[in-house]
């Protein structure tokens, strides 16, 4: 098929996951595989990383959880979004672990255990600075005292969720994580335990070791990218995707012809003009044609003009293209990588914002394992 790829190195992926788990020790890593494993491919990532001991995965919809069951993902796998009542049949048939975060929610699971004499595996899920989902540190007592008159349902975990940890200053996730240690406190006063407790993503499991209890929820340093230029970089994870477009068409053109939509490109001399068939429609981030590049066989070339839906202009100058040839549009291939985190910095974005991207037309393609 003519058109992006993005080419999805399995080997890098355990590579990381290996580095990982290093960093954490005998701690368990939930491997977040949400949005389509951030743009990777959800079910050949899990079922990698379940092939070398992965046992918790992280997704936000019950069918994101749906999709790795039916892809034979025998693991834990934890839904995030809030929980609705309808996803507890969901639940129970397909052995998924629920996010419970208000009385509300815990109630309805109360109702359902009368109805069905069963009740889905949760965690509970505490908010302790994000102000998104979970309980209010004032609720929290309410909360654990329903939960003890209730010890029928599977409470099987509790957690929060950092809003700074990829920051150069951590004293804000100190708080959250002195007010998630006063939480597990009050829980022990109260004579409830939890086996599951977890705080950590990629940011703090580079720079907040204190914070990993039993588990750690992992998703971009699993894909190679660093979550910001704060953290520190010394991990040497290895990008997963490498993200690869033809260049289609080849024309010479003098000095001054304008490219692309707007024309506020012009070339700067006599050159060859390449077009690439990849867009934004496919991910491509568009912003990046200011100051964006390409590489070919490992040598950098501009990007000519503002990036199109479906296609993108490169200033080949004297380069030895030919249609048909390759470009890499970022990551990492034999001879040369153009970081993620580069075109992000550069253009005010996140990897996690430009990998989550990725899809349109872009065919995925997995190598690296048998
Ligand atoms: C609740 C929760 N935990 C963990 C993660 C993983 O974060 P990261 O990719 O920074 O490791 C996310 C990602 O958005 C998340 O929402």
């Amino acid at each position: 098929m003519v058109g992006p790829k993005a080419i999805i190195n399995l080997d890098r992926l355990i590579h990381n996951y290996k580095l990982v788990k290093q960093e954490v020790g005998n701690k368990k890593i939930m491997a977040f595989v949400k949005a389509n494993a951030y743009g990777h491919g959800a079910v050949p990532v899990a079922k990698a990383l379940e092939s070398v001991g992965a046992d918790w995965f992280g997704v936000f919809t019950p069918e994101e959880a749906i999709e790795l069951r039916k892809g034979g993902v025998t693991g834990n796998i934890m839904v995030f979004c809030r929980f609705h009542p309808e996803f507890l049949e969901k639940a129970n048939k397909w052995d998924l672990t629920l996010n419970i975060s208000s009385e509300d929610d815990l109630n309805d699971l109360i109702t359902f255990h009368g109805d069905m004499n069963s009740s889905p595996r949760f965690h509970v899920k505490i908010d302790t600075g994000m102000t998104r989902l979970g309980l209010p540190i004032g609720s929290v007592s309410s909360f654990f005292n329903l939960l003890k008159k209730n010890s029928q349902l599977n409470y099987e975990g509790i957690y929060s969720h950092f809003a700074t940890a990829d920051e150069g200053d951590l004293d804000y996730a100190k708080f959250q994580l002195e007010q998630f240690k006063g939480v597990l406190d009050t829980a022990d006063k109260m004579g409830l335990s939890f086996q599951h407790v977890h705080l950590s993503n990629s940011g703090s499991v580079l720079n907040l070791p204190e914070s990993y209890f039993t588990m750690v929820r992992v998703g971009l340093l699993l894909y190679g990218a660093f979550p910001s230029d704060e953290v520190p970089r010394d991990l040497p994870i290895e990008p997963v995707m490498e993200f690869t477009a033809p260049v289609v068409n080849l024309r010479k053109v003098k000095a001054g012809t304008l490219v692309s939509y707007g024309g506020v490109w012009s070339a700067p001399n006599d050159t060859v003009i390449g077009v690439v068939q990849v867009g934004f429609a496919d991910g491509f981030p568009r912003s990046w044609y200011e100051e964006g590049c390409i590489s070919l066989k490992g040598e950098r070339y501009k990007i000519a003009g503002r990036v199109c839906m479906d296609q993108l202009m490169v200033d080949f100058f004297n380069a030895n293209v030919k249609r048909g040839d390759e470009v890499l549009l970022f990551g990492k291939n034999k001879i040369d990588s153009i970081p993620v985190e580069e075109i992000a910095e550069c253009i005010g974005s996140t990897a996690y914002v430009l990998l989550t991207a990725i899809g349109g037309r872009t065919e995925r393609i997995f190598s690296g394992l048998e």
